[in-house]
């Protein structure tokens, strides 16, 4: 699954997906400007064409497409158009950054390895949507983010870091998200970091950091050292 020229090409290509704000895709736009990203963002990709991160993406002369899934008849072959798209940006890793489309085999089995998305919840918990009311609901002392390979499983890929934040009493889902949100800032260009420098790679068995396997919730970010504990 993992792909050994991942290790090997002298510059990795990073290509990321999106759906709407495009936050987490700013961070990484800004870690590249300041040296900070181990590979060039090649490409911006949305499915949908009023997503206000593709403007910011062309904002920073970012080169952007649009592959407008409501021009499909079939979820694959909206897929296959998008892998298409990836594919001629020769990618290294594909950020999904807030990409709200649920992917099938024709698209995930073609970049399997290099797929990684960011997920806000302690996941194996609370796969899929509304995360934050569901941990509130469920009485949660904490809830977080996840950064995590992509499987055809949903939300269920091998876990590669985990950040988690207290949930006070008062808060919503809407102050909830804020506080997931600048974790998920965090986190995601470090693991990012970690499969474009080869120290983590997905295999069989799971996500694996520095040759060991990792837990069912990836490592566990450490806010102080702003790294894997
Ligand atoms: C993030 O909370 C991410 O975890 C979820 O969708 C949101 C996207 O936000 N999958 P942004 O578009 O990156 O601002």
């Amino acid at each position: 699954m993992a792909s050994q020229s991942t290790a090997t090409k002298p510059v990795k290509n990073v290509v990321i997906l999106i759906s709407g704000r495009g936050s987490n895709m700013e961070v990484f736009l800004e870690a590249s400007r300041q040296g900070m990203l181990d590979g060039t963002i090649v490409r911006v990709i949305s499915n949908r064409p009023d997503a206000q991160g593709i403007d910011t993406a062309k904002r920073r002369g970012i080169a952007t497409a649009v592959i407008d899934h409501k021009t499909f008849d079939t979820r694959e072959a909206f897929d296959a158009a998008l892998a298409a798209e990836v594919a001629s940006a020769d990618p290294d890793v594909v950020v999904l950054a807030g990409f709200m489309r649920i992917l099938t085999p024709v698209f995930i089995d073609r970049f399997l390895g290099k797929l990684v998305n960011i997920h806000p919840s302690l996941l194996p918990k609370y796969a899929g949507l509304n995360t934050h009311q569901r941990a509130i609901d469920a009485g949660d002392a904490e809830a977080g983010a996840t950064v995590h390979y992509v499987t055809n499983e949903l939300d269920g890929g091998p876990a590669i870091l985990q950040a988690r934040v207290k949930i006070d009493d008062l808060d919503t889902a809407e102050t909830l998200a804020s506080k997931v949100l600048e974790v998920e800032h965090r986190i995601f260009p470090e693991a990012v970091n970690w499969h474009l420098q080869g120290r983590v790679l997905h295999a069989e068995l799971g996500a694996y950091l520095d040759g060991e396997l990792l837990p069912p919730g990836g490592a566990s970010w450490d806010p102080c050292s702003a790294s894997s504990a």
